[in-house]
């Protein structure tokens, strides 16, 4: 099978094309479909045999859980229940976005879905495309990111492509994805609620709704995973990350220079684009939303080009590159 990469306008989607890709979908197949964080690998949420084609094309393992994509919040009760007050503060505020809740699940929603946990996790993408596919399959969509287990995510549909291309049926093509990294997943079923994953809606936002909430460690960048699905090594590339203080310019383009002249393949990440000068340097943002876009790009635009090391960068240490850092820290973990 190879997929077909279909365009759609990522404002107004043709409805023929959403109508084949819905068609799709109710038949038991897997969809890639756009969001504003990484394009998802869909499949019904309610048929336990389309979800399982999922963890089968990702080669992931059934102990994570996978995100339920809704179109809409009155489509919430069909996959959730005894949702808290603060859930229904936080959906106005930042759906669509990239907030998934951690709730109590429906007994409708499969166990391969949830991996055997009580709890869903929800969310409403920004994407108009995904929500007009959602309303028209008529069913929620399951839907983790779109690569091989502990593989970099895509934001393009050719990162899509490259690494699943064979193991579905229509990848929907609606542009690069606008945030770039997954979204935050926020657990609603204790007191007070657990971060279990920074993402593209920053905590802050979320205290300021919702006041106070606690990090879990894998959040926080500790050992162990409180979560079934916060794996440590994820979102690595094949070329292996160090990571470096902005202090250590230099001495790293010193140490590049010299592994370059020993035949190595080595790129040099910084932010620094005024202190930085020569071969084998990739220039990132220094703002955190143009940083993320541009992310997982990066890591698949190294892994493109084969090469074997790079030296990153470490972002500030601010809280709004927590997303950020944790990400870098993931892919930079060595197993
Ligand atoms: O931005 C995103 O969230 C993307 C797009 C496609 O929506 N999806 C995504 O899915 O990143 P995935 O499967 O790669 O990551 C989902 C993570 C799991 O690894 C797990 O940590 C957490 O969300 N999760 C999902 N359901 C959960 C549950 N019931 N309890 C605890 N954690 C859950
Ligand atoms: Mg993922």
């Amino acid at each position: 099978m190879t997929a077909e990469i279909v365009a759609v306008d990522a404002a107004s989607p043709d409805p023929e094309v959403i109508a084949r890709a819905a068609a799709t979908l109710r038949r038991g197949e897997l969809v890639a479909i756009p969001t504003e964080t990484v394009y998802g690998l869909a499949a019904n949420a309610l048929d336990a045999d389309a979800v399982a084609r999922i963890y089968a094309a990702k080669e992931r393992p059934a102990f994570n859980p996978v995100i339920v994509h809704l179109a809409d919040t009155s489509d919430l009760p069909r996959v959730a229940r005894e949702v808290p007050s603060i859930a229904h503060d936080l959906m106005r505020r930042f759906w669509p976005g990239p907030l998934t809740l951690v709730l109590h699940r429906q007994p409708a929603v499969p166990d391969i879905v949830t991996a055997g946990l009580d709890t869903v996790g929800v969310r409403i993408p920004a994407s108009e495309v995904t929500r007009a596919l959602i309303r028209t399959a008529g069913v929620p969509l399951a839907a983790p990111s779109a690569n091989l287990f502990t593989r970099v995510s895509p934001t393009t549909a050719a990162h899509v492509a490259r690494q699943l291309g064979d193991r579905l049926s229509m990848i929907l093509d609606a542009g690069p994805a606008r945030v770039g990294i997954e979204s935050t997943v926020l657990d609603l079923t204790r007191t007070p609620p657990r971060l279990l994953r920074p993402g593209g809606t920053p905590q802050s936002d979320i205290e300021s709704v919702i006041g106070p909430v606690e990090r879990s460690m894998a959040a926080s960048g500790d050992a162990p995973r409180p979560s079934p699905g916060m794996v440590e090594r994820h979102y690595a590339p094949r070329t292996t990350l160090r990571l470096f203080e902005s202090a250590r310019l230099d001495e790293v383009l010193g140490v590049a220079e010299r592994m370059r002249g020993h035949g190595t393949r080595v790129v040099v990440v910084t932010r620094q684009g005024a202190n930085a000068h020569g071969a084998g340097i990739r220039f990132m943002p220094d703002t955190v939303d143009a940083y993320a876009g541009a992310l997982y790009s990066m890591l698949h635009e190294l892994e493109e080009h084969d090469v074997e090391v790079a030296f990153v960068e470490q972002p500030p240490s601010e809280s709004a590159w927590d997303a950020i850092r944790d990400r870098l820290r993931r892919a930079s973990t060595s197993d």
